[in-house]
């Protein structure tokens, strides 16, 4: 599989230059006359994304000027050199050293090389892009690793439940461990029940043995500094179980493993940057299916902590293999404790795709990790965990309800479900869509890492590393 990587320096690189719209005027008085020309023969102003190739005597790519937009459309847009990189003929570029103040290298550089992410596993034929040559001032290293890892989310979530199901899930988390001489240990099928991971069993038994059964997968690394656990849904694909879901709602639920991918995403970050902690990866992946064995609405199940749920829908089957997972991490008290999941079709409704919502109970690493997700062009939004809806998920028979009637509040029902597994533990939840609907700038259809990158530039400051 290819890489993420910036081009090497080399003089034939094609110069990009980068204006503002306020700054057109004087930006394009410093140019040489017949660029300054041509520029306005064809009325480039400086608006986002705007892209102007300028044409050597010869007939080669002399240089290309880039507008940055205004303010205004800064705010609505992310990512501009993916959507020149997009449009550019294939060929090795360089940024000029002068950018305007407002221009992130950073971002800008690790967009271009979203923009080069296709997902071609089953096409017959590959593309060649345009390259750029890391600017001066980026860490070229890092950046490669923030892309190879949104890389790998995309790969994952997009890769058809055939081929991604929870063995071929298991060994992407074999293959990352590999990498990173991170150990993996798995807890397969009827050992589910003997080791008292009931839950993870009885969502997954229905998938069938082997390849297709359920599974818990745990990976670890590192030796010292403090200890972080991140929990993924690894639903390979959700048909809602005997609640089966209608065909539109079903097409893309082999994205159901978001969660997953998202937090094996944020696993590469955090070891390919060696940052010092202690990291666990819990990862229940199982298959929503239908077939004789598949747990029943009405059922009454008992969770590895001993509370007792009912299963009013077969199609919240999420929170019952993360709440089983959840209470593992949670035996061990992690500094910190993160989930993600594609839990709910409730949360796209409330923040759409473009946004990862999230949970938590701690004012600081709110603040913190809404902060990151402006530094790296990753957008989150925080919910409540609102105490007071509490009720809605305890039902008349068991200690708890998977799928409260009545359905307000879906999201925020979901996350109160899975704090009842945490207990007092430092826990943030995330409830993502992972997926993007059109194409968009570093972002093409399909498969997308949300809140990981926010995530990991905020856990230095959260966990004080
Ligand atoms: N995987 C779905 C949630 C989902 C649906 C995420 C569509 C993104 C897009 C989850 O397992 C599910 O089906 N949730 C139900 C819960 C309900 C039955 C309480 C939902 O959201 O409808
Ligand atoms: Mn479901
Ligand atoms: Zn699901």
């Amino acid at each position: 599989m290819p890489t993420p990587s910036f081009a090497l320096p080399t003089e034939a690189a094609i110069a990009i230059h980068v204006t503002t719209a306020d700054q057109c005027k004087e930006f394009l008085a410093d140019q040489p006359d017949a660029v300054r020309t041509w520029a306005q023969v064809q009325g480039f102003s400086g608006g986002w994304g705007q892209c102007l190739t300028v044409s050597t005597p010869e007939g080669n790519i002399d240089r290309v000027l880039v507008g940055f937009g205004t303010a205004a459309q800064r705010k609505r847009q992310r990512f501009v050199l993916a959507a020149v990189a997009e449009t550019l003929p294939a060929g090795t570029y360089n940024l000029s050293e002068r950018m305007p103040a407002s221009f992130d290298k950073n971002i800008e550089a690790y967009g271009w090389l979203m923009s080069q992410y296709r997902f071609d596993r089953y096409k017959s034929s590959a593309q060649s892009d345009a390259q750029l040559v890391a600017p001066v001032g980026v860490d070229r290293t890092a950046i490669e690793a923030l892309a190879a890892a949104e890389w790998l989310i995309r790969d994952l979530i997009n890769t058809p439940a055939e081929d991604m199901g929870p063995a071929a899930l298991q060994e992407a988390v074999e293959r990352l461990a590999n990498t990173h001489d991170a150990s993996v240990k798995t807890i397969l099928g009827e050992d589910l029940l003997t080791e008292n991971f009931p839950l993870i069993h009885t969502v997954g038994r229905a998938a069938g043995d082997e390849d297709r059964a359920p599974r818990l997968i745990e990976m670890r690394w590192g030796s010292a500094g403090p200890t972080l656990t991140l929990v993924g849904k690894g639903v390979c694909f959700d048909t809602g179980g005997l609640n089966l879901k209608p065909g539109g709602s079903m097409g893309l639920m082999k994205k159901d493993m978001g969660g997953a991918a998202n937090v094996l995403g944020l696993a590469s970050m955090i070891m390919s940057a060696k940052l010092p902690l202690r990291l666990r990866v819990l990862i229940p992946a199982v298959e929503n299916a239908v077939s004789g064995p598949a747990f029943r609405p009405g059922d009454v199940l008992t969770s590895r902590k001993g509370l007792t749920i009912e299963v009013n829908n077969t199609d919240a089957e999420g929170r019952l293999v993360l709440a089983d997972a959840l209470a593992l991490a949670t035996e061990d008290r992690p500094d910190l404790l993160i989930s993600m999941a594609t839990l709910t079709g409730a949360a796209r409704v409330a923040v759409g795709a473009d946004l990862a919502p999230f949970y938590t109970d701690n004012e600081g690493d709110a603040a913190t990790l809404s902060q990151s997700a402006i530094t790296m062009a990753d957008p989150v939004w925080r919910m409540p965990f609102h105490t007071p809806y509490e009720s809605q998920i305890e039902p008349a028979i068991a200690d708890l309800d998977n799928a409260p009637s009545g359905g307000l509040a879906g999201s925020i029902t979901a996350a109160l479900f899975l704090r009842r597994f945490t207990d007092d533990l430092r826990y943030m939840h995330f409830d993502i869509y992972g997926w993007n609907q059109s194409n968009q700038p570093a972002r093409r259809k399909g498969g997308v890492g949300q809140g990981a990158r926010a995530l990991f530039a905020a856990l230095p400051n959260m966990l004080k590393l």
